[in-house]
């Protein structure tokens, strides 16, 4: 699988040390341009490279690390999303109150999943602080747990083998309005940094 990040501050920097950290190719954009990621990534060549935000809707799987509010123009960049996935490591905050942002009661992956027409949407990512997601998951006492919905079987298994192969332990929730509702923002499984003492897809990479 191809790989991409979009957004490159706490949390698309977090996942792009983990890439690294895993060497599993990947590439990361954000708006201000490749040349604006050149200091942050040294550390992470060649694995981790900087590219072109039109040249990283290219990859198979597109990693949505920026705020929710911009989803929105992540997505016009393509008219089509069949055949991607899209993984959604955005939380729905209202500020400066850091409350969940009022969607009605509909999932917050659901409004990204409306504006990625075509493509198979992943909730991941997201339940971790910055500072634990950049941090080794693989602990002494087991494997750190990231937790994975969507609406579709074989996009969730692929972002939980990443997951895996990023030296998580993924435990996969069923699909966005059920895992999805529990694990976004004001949901019961945000912010724990839980361990997985026997984790079963426990592959070392
Ligand atoms: N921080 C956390 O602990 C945490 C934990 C879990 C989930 N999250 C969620 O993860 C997402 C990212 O949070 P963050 O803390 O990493 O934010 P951040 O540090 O502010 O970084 C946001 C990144 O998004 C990029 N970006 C913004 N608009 C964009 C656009 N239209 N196209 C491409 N890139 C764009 C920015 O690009 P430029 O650098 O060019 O401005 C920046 O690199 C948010 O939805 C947040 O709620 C955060």
């Amino acid at each position: 699988m191809s790989y991409a990040i979009i957004g490159s501050g706490a949390i698309g920097g977090a996942l792009a040390k983990q890439f690294a950290r895993s060497k599993i190719k990947a590439v990361v954009a954000n708006r201000r341009g490749p040349a604006s990621l050149g200091d942050a990534l040294q550390a992470f060549a060649p694995t981790v490279s900087a590219a072109e935000i039109t040249d990283a809707m290219d990859a198979e799987v597109i990693i949505l690390a920026v705020p929710f509010g911009a989803v929105g123009e992540v997505a016009k960049l393509r008219n089509d999303w069949t055949g991607k996935i899209v993984v959604d490591a955005t939380n729905a905050i209202e500020f400066p109150s850091f409350k969940p942002l009022d969607l009605g009661g509909q999932p917050s992956s659901h409004v990204v999943a409306k504006q990625f027409k075509g493509a198979k949407v992943v909730k991941a990512f997201n339940t971790l602080p910055a500072a634990v997601l950049a941090d080794e998951p693989r602990r002494s006492e087991g494997h750190r747990t990231i937790f994975v919905s969507g609406g579709n079987a074989d996009a969730n298994e692929k972002v939980a083998l990443l997951a895996t192969l990023l030296g998580f332990s993924p435990i996969i929730l069923g699909r966005l309005e059920e895992g999805g509702l529990l694990q976004q923002f004001g949901g019961p499984l945000t912010m724990h940094s839980l361990i997985h003492s026997n984790p079963i897809n426990g592959i070392e990479s």
